[in-house]
């Protein structure tokens, strides 16, 4: 066993949040590392808990349980060492896409880069997500997906030791969503960034992870299953999607969410067997009552 410590850790960490009907558990014992430069997805049913756990990696949650520790240095609070992308790119709305990335970049490199190096290095950014072109444009001039690209790009810009996505191709069609996967993809492996992911989409996480954290469903979650993605970078979507090893991980994902949910709909089954029965009771004495009624009129 090596005694090296993780990159991050995330260890034993629990929540609960105050409520008017009393304190929630929304997590609890999720534990779970990742090594430098690899990128995790976080998967799991709608409100299970993934982005209170990555708000408590950003440091915009306190864990009441457990805590995080990137590398070496206990996390209790937002820093310029994790950038977080939004499912919506909160962009300034008033200011350029170049002003809007120069923003993180003059907060992190005050004092250590010149005036010419901060602009060289915006415009570097830009161009990793193939923005350079629309750098004088306002948010409200560019499309959601170009949007997004410059929320990633302001991220990359900050050179965070990890990079928060929350969902960040939640809200864009199909072929931009893959766009951006790509892009993602190729500038991870060149800046050997690392990354956690939230996602609800299954081929999505298995395309870009390395790993897959898969979340029970709360109050209390914590995590079910890791499964570890063995296939070679590059990865190509349309020869993936004919690989038998990308449709064996995808049905061990698949497999995970939907036993989750089969538990639930057996119990979701039963009570409607009993409701069902319930029902054709009711409807049964509704029937008697009214043929009764008819009767009576007749
Ligand atoms: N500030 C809060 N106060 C009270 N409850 C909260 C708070 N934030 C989250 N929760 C609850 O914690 C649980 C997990 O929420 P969370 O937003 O992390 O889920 P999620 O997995 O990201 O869901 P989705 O996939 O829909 O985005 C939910 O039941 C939610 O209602
Ligand atoms: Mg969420």
């Amino acid at each position: 066993m090596s005694l090296k410590n993780k990159f991050l850790e995330i260890s034993q960490v629990g929540i609960e949040f105050p409520t008017p009907e009393g304190p929630f558990c929304a997590l609890k014992g999720v534990d779970f590392s990742i090594d430098e430069g690899e990128f995790v997805s976080i998967i799991g049913h709608s409100g299970c808990g993934k982005s209170t756990v990555l708000n408590i990696v950003a440091g915009l949650y306190q864990a009441t349980q457990g805590g995080v520790i990137l590398d070496g240095k206990e996390v209790n609070e937002p820093g310029p060492d994790r950038a977080v992308v939004f499912q919506s790119h909160a962009l300034m709305p008033w200011l350029s896409v170049y002003e809007n990335v120069a923003l993180g970049v003059e907060q992190v490199f005050k004092g250590r880069k010149s005036r010419s190096e901060m602009r060289a290095w915006v415009e570097h950014n830009l161009c990793l997500v193939k923005m350079d072109h629309a750098m004088n444009k306002k948010p409200h001039e560019i499309s959601g997906g170009m949007k997004q690209r410059v929320g990633i790009a302001r991220c990359l810009a900050m050179q965070p030791k990890v990079m928060l996505m929350d969902e960040p191709f939640g809200a864009l069609d199909a072929l931009t969503r893959a766009n951006l996967q790509d892009s993602v993809m190729e500038i991870q492996k060149e800046l050997n960034t690392t990354v956690i992911l939230i996602t609800h989409d299954v081929d999505e996480a298995v395309l870009m992870s390395d790993k897959i954290v898969m979340m029970s469903n709360g109050p209390a979650a914590k995590v079910g299953e890791i499964l570890k993605i063995e296939l070679d970078r590059p990865r190509e979507r349309v020869a993936l999607s004919k690989s038998d090893q990308f449709n064996h991980y995808r049905q061990q994902v698949l497999s995970f969410l939907y036993e989750k949910k089969g538990v639930v709909k057996l119990e979701d089954e039963k009570r409607k067997r009993s409701s069902s029965a319930a029902a054709s009771l009711n409807a049964d004495l509704a029937d008697a009552s009214s043929t009764s009624l008819e009767d009576q009129i007749a």
